[in-house]
């Protein structure tokens, strides 16, 4: 009896140790081949987010094929409401999703958010819309992937500085030696708008060319607002206006449609965008758009995936291309008509 009694002992140790071993080989071959990353966007239809969703997605394909891995990308659309995007997080990190990327709809809610995602010990990279420094050091897990928009700034005053240096007699249409302008902003609180509407100014300043504004005003970032706006300007300035500086391209393709609506210009102003999509650089090749300012979509969504992977598959993320601690902030490139065609095959998407 003692001699079974022993047996049956012996076998449940190997038998429950073969599943012991069993299941947590077959867990670590899950969480080693199969990845699942959510992405919540501050609005789906934003023209330059979505260029990054789509760069995502490519890169993430390539990379499963490349490493026979499984990973699961999903997006999903906070339309500009805080809530959505705060109940978007909780639903991820319920689901068990290794690593949340946000693109935040309120800068300012990001300690929140980073205080959830310590809790379920799931990191965070946030993209494009900025969490104040003090905030990304709540958690070590914590990065953010954006652009140098003070590069972006001085990119643009160098455009229209050229410009005015090339071509002044077209351009200073009232022969006072100044540039009067419009300015149209993106969202207010987004650290690109800020920063691009105070340097591109203050680059001009500096070069030493006189600015009067006429108006400056935010857009939101979109194209239909701007529109509204430039056609109330150009009632209310008509042919006065000389230049038109946009915070981003999709708000400068507004304008040109505005101006190109109306018959009150002797002269059309210049206009000039940031981001480099599509239909901005094939308006710089038509001589439409004076030059836009690319922010390398690509890159961003290069680095956005890199870290999420790495930080899944437990690897340095100080590999990670350009990453700089828990920054990774990418560089701009200028283009006029002179370049653009460099650009145009290779556009953001
Ligand atoms: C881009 C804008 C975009 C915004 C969204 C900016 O960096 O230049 O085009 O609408 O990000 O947050
Ligand atoms: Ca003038």
């Amino acid at each position: 009896m003692k001699k079974y009694k022993g047996f049956i002992v012996f076998t449940a140790l190997i038998f429950g140790t073969s599943i012991i071993s069993g299941c947590s080989r077959e867990f670590s071959e899950k969480k080693k081949n199969e990845i699942k990353i959510g992405v919540t966007l501050y609005r789906q239809d934003d023209t330059f987010i979505s260029s990054i969703s789509s760069y995502l997605e490519d890169i993430s394909k390539e990379k499963e094929q490349q490493e026979n891995i499984k990973i699961q990308l999903d997006f999903v659309d906070a339309k500009g409401s805080t809530t959505n995007q705060g109940n978007q997080i909780d639903k991820f990190i319920k689901q068990d999703y290794d690593i949340i990327c946000v693109n935040l709809v309120d800068r300012t809610a990001a300690a929140t958010i980073i205080d959830k995602a310590k809790n379920a010990n799931i990191p965070l990279v946030f993209f494009n819309r900025e969490p104040v420094e003090e905030d990304l050091n709540r958690w070590n897990k914590v990065y953010y992937v954006g652009a140098q928009a003070r590069q972006s700034a001085r990119m643009q005053a160098e455009i229209i500085i050229e410009e005015w240096n090339k071509n002044k007699s077209k351009l200073d249409k009232n022969k006072d030696n100044k540039i009067q302008y419009v300015m149209l902003e993106g969202e207010p609180g987004h650290q690109d708008a800020s920063i691009r509407t105070e340097y591109c100014i203050k680059d001009i300043d500096n070069y030493g060319i006189e600015l009067e504004k006429l108006a400056d005003d935010s857009a939101n970032w979109q194209s239909d607002q701007a529109v509204n706006k430039m056609n109330q300007w150009i009632q209310e300035y008509g042919d006065e206006i000389e230049v038109v500086i946009s915070n981003n391209d999709v708000m400068a393709l507004g304008a040109l449609h505005s101006i190109n609506s109306t018959d009150v210009f002797t002269e059309k102003p210049i206009v000039v965008g940031i981001d480099g999509v599509k239909e901005a650089l094939e308006a710089v090749n038509k001589g439409d758009l004076t030059g836009t300012v690319i922010s390398d979509a690509k890159l961003q969504a290069k680095a956005i995936f890199d870290i999420s992977y790495s930080l899944a598959k437990g690897l340095d993320v100080n590999n990670v291309q350009g990453i700089n601690g828990k920054y990774v902030k990418t560089q701009h490139t200028k283009v006029t008509k002179e370049n653009v065609d460099i650009y145009l095959a290779d556009s953001n998407k």
